[in-house]
């Protein structure tokens, strides 16, 4: 990859850029504003304030066709088993319209029984043991089984809201204990939702989840317990009624899986028009991801800014600061999408990557971000490139005040002093994106903006983005260590540190 004349002409490119400043680049193209700003679905973009020139964009495309992407997301939407060590398609647009036929007449038939659900619970006639309608859902899951979800929830769900929505995702005992708070098992929904039933957390909060309603309602909780997975047999073992099983397809991957039956607590929160309008959002970002030609196509201009930092100005960060407190959850949410999919270095042909993959996703909402991190942004050493989600502010002096700061950090942080470039030296790279408002239509076009641009990173990248083999490692030595903190004996293969932690942990 890296000898190929696209990364060598972007290599010579980048050195030609050394000495450029933004604030300059500026001022010789008043066109700049216009020439690099692209709107998508409801989102108006704006990659002005980025270290690149007409001719940085020409040799990124370049390397966009190189890297055949037009090709790779011509095998996904034909369902090619493009996740190949896994050998699955990967169809997260089918739940939004987009896939093969199979895949999406899948996504309907599921869709329909999210609907009978989510209807029932939320019209009451969905009662529980006792006969009593439901006002509280505990959503247990972890990972892509929870961070889509809590997202919208949190997004979307008006204050006082019926039914609530719990999400319990760590096994922290206090994070199960006080969902339960103030709930009446009688009264109470528990969805347990993970892909491959098998997830340590997941399965120990059910249990006791299953406990605590068993000991107020007895064995009958047929209308109390609902699974969402991929495996059914080991939800039917975990004691879930056949008719409470809702699948996860294999060609959902768990980070792409919000739109799925992962998202029937969404569903029961807002209502299935508020999801199909989630839904519809996505759908009108695939339509622009689709359609639209590279160099006016929002994801693949994303994930080439994110390449041109990574693997040519060396940056190791990336900041996500969404100026919306409904958005405060964006950042935990793409972590798991951009790192869980990119955080690799073995590439699609087996070998180690000779070049970066993917940079530390952080961040926290605007305007709190400027009073925590942004000096360091200012007047840190490192570059820093960042997306600053921005809402239309509407005639309250606050929104007017939060969106007028956002917009003042990338000016400054594009310009910096002038008068003092040594302190204030300006150059931090900035996207802004612009949302009409938050609700669940924008909402859906935003994460699929970001779906589409993590899959062109790495196609990019030529690494597969749809399977997480790194993290079996911990978690089979997390089985392995788990007997000493019940007072078993300490594996003596562990090394001195792990063997002395587990000790103390034990109490001996
Ligand atoms: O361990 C990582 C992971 O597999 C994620 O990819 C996934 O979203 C999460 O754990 C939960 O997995 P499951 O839905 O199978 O419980």
């Amino acid at each position: 990859m890296i000898h190929t004349p696209q990364w060598q002409a972007l290599l010579a490119h980048r050195s030609s850029m050394s000495g450029a400043h933004m604030h300059d680049l500026f001022v010789a193209d008043p066109q700049r504003a216009n020439r690099f700003s692209v709107s998508a679905g409801p989102l108006f973009i704006d990659c002005a304030k980025h270290r690149i020139t007409p001719t940085t964009v020409d040799l990124l495309l370049k390397f966009a066709a190189a890297r055949d992407v037009e090709g790779w997301r011509a095998r996904m939407l034909n369902a090619h088993a493009i996740n190949t060590s896994e050998g699955r398609s990967v169809q997260h647009m089918a739940l939004r319209g987009s896939g093969s036929a199979g895949a999406t007449a899948e996504a309907r038939a599921t869709l329909d029984a999210m609907r009978r659900i989510a209807n029932a619970v939320r019209n009451g006639s969905w009662t529980g043991a006792t006969g009593r309608p439901i006002t509280d859902v505990i959503h247990i899951g972890i990972g892509g089984s929870d961070l889509g979800p809590r997202l919208a929830v949190a997004a979307l769900v008006p204050r006082g809201a019926l039914p609530r929505v719990h999400f319990v995702a760590n096994v922290d005992p206090h994070e199960l204990d006080d969902a339960l708070h103030g709930c009446d098992p009688a009264s109470t929904l528990v969805i347990v939702i993970s892909k491959s039933f098998g997830t340590a957390e997941t399965l120990l909060n059910a249990e006791h989840a299953r406990l605590w309603l068993a000991g107020a309602l007895g064995q009958d909780l047929g209308r109390h317990l609902i699974a969402v997975t991929g495996n059914a047999e080991a939800a039917r073992a975990f004691g879930v009624a056949a008719d409470g099983i809702l699948p996860m397809p294999d060609w959902v991957g768990g980070r792409f899986s919000l739109w799925s039956a992962v998202g029937l607590s969404i569903m029961i929160a807002l209502g299935e028009a508020a999801f199909d309008d989630l839904l519809a959002g996505a759908a009108e970002l695939d339509a622009h991801f689709i359609g639209s030609p590279l160099a006016a196509n929002a994801p693949v201009l994303l994930a080439l800014l994110s390449i041109w930092y990574v693997n040519f100005w060396g940056a190791q960060s990336h900041a996500v600061l969404p100026y919306a407190r409904k958005l405060d959850l964006l950042p935990d949410y793409l972590q798991q999408l951009e790192m869980e999919s990119n955080g690799k270095r073995i590439d699609r042909e087996g070998a180690v990557v000779k070049y970066a993959t993917a940079p530390v996703i952080f961040g926290n909402v605007g305007a709190n971000s400027q009073h925590s991190f942004h000096q360091m942004f200012h007047q840190g050493t490192h570059l820093v490139p960042s997306d600053f989600i921005v809402t239309m502010p509407g005639d309250d002096a606050r929104g007017r005040m939060l969106a007028g700061s956002a917009m003042a950090q990338t000016a400054a942080l594009m310009r910096g002093d002038r008068a003092d470039p040594d302190a204030l030296p300006g150059n931090q790279p900035s996207t802004t994106i612009l949302m009409p408002q938050v609700d669940a239509r924008t909402l859906g076009a935003l994460l699929s903006l970001y779906e589409h641009k993590v899959f062109v990173e790495g196609v990019l990248w030529n690494i597969n983005s749809f399977d997480q083999p790194g993290v079996e490692l911990g978690k089979r030595i997390a089985t392995h260590l788990a007997p000493a903190l019940a007072g078993g004996a300490v594996p003596d293969d562990a090394d001195a540190s792990t063997r002395a932690l587990a000790a103390r942990l034990a109490g001996k």
